[in-house]
């Protein structure tokens, strides 16, 4: 499909690779509506590529539900969803302090997992009402796992766990939505130097890059938006799931 004149959201674009995915999608035209929880983030990408910002918990049905209905009143309904939002919430099973909290756990699958697919829901109900483009295609949702979704580290339990839902959940759904031309992918990335990573210790960022085969150093968010906007084009790319990593494979910790 291509991005010029198509309607497009993508959720958690207000920071990292939502971000640079909103932007990469506008500046090749597409009407892009950013969908964050944070308001200030969504405001402030959705301003400078003058795109709508509509505030949700990708975890809440109602919540999501309103900002689909904004971005679809500001550019009519999307052929391009883009699932960006996450958190990356570490912890223990077990550690000093006890059994890790069941709602710490919880939140985690909320936000990664079902908000993954609460806006898959949305957005592929209203791509099936739409009149099908080129090779019958009527719309692309495109996902983010993680590798740890494969390769999940000590503390990760939970956002591994919630990652490795994503990543099963990409077949299933592309078989079901295939009888209405909608593709259904996800992005594993790597390590990309977003907000969520450059939180962590130069010291840190810095073991974690040494361990990237090629190229040697951090993902950056760019590369992702790249990847996006070659699925969008390539209409063959269907109910799989792509890992963004330099060949990187995660060690136990
Ligand atoms: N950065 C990495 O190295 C890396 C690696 C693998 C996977 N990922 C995944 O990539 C995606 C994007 O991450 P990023 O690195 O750009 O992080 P980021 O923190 O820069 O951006 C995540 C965005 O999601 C938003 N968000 C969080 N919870 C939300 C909710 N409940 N509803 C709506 N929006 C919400 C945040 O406000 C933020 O703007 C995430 O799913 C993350 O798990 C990141």
């Amino acid at each position: 499909m291509k991005i010029s004149g198509q309607a497009a959201v993508v959720s958690g674009g207000g920071s990292g690779m939502g971000a640079a995915t909103a932007r990469f999608l506008a500046a090749n035209g597409a009407k892009v509506a950013v969908l964050d929880l944070n308001p200030a983030g969504a405001e402030a990408v959705a301003r400078e590529i003058r795109g709508v910002a509509a505030v949700c918990d990708v975890a809440d049905a109602a919540s999501a539900e309103a900002a689909m209905a904004v971005a679809t009143a500001a550019h009519g309904p999307a052929r391009i969803a883009v699932n960006c939002a996450g958190v990356a919430t570490a912890g223990r099973i077990t550690g000093r302090d006890g059994p890790l909290p069941l709602d710490a756990f919880r939140r985690v699958i909320e936000v990664n997992l079902i908000g993954t697919f609460n806006i898959l829901r949305l957005a592929a109900d209203a791509m099936s009402r739409l009149e099908p483009l080129d090779d019958d295609e009527r719309g692309v949702i495109i996902n983010t796992a993680s590798i740890a979704a494969f390769e999940g580290q000590v503390g990760q339990a939970a956002y591994a766990s919630s990652k490795g839902g994503v990543a099963a959940l990409i077949l299933p759904a592309a078989r079901e939505l295939a009888r209405y031309g909608i593709r259904v992918m996800a992005i594993a990335p790597g390590l990309v130097a977003t907000p969520m990573l450059l939180g962590l210790s130069q010291e840190i960022q810095d073991s974690l890059a040494t361990q990237v085969p090629f190229p040697h150093r951090l993902g950056v968010p760019d590369e992702y938006a790249r990847l996006v906007g070659h699925i969008v084009d390539n209409v063959l790319l269907n109910g799989t799931v792509i890992r963004l990593d330099g060949a990187m494979r995660m060690q136990a910790k």
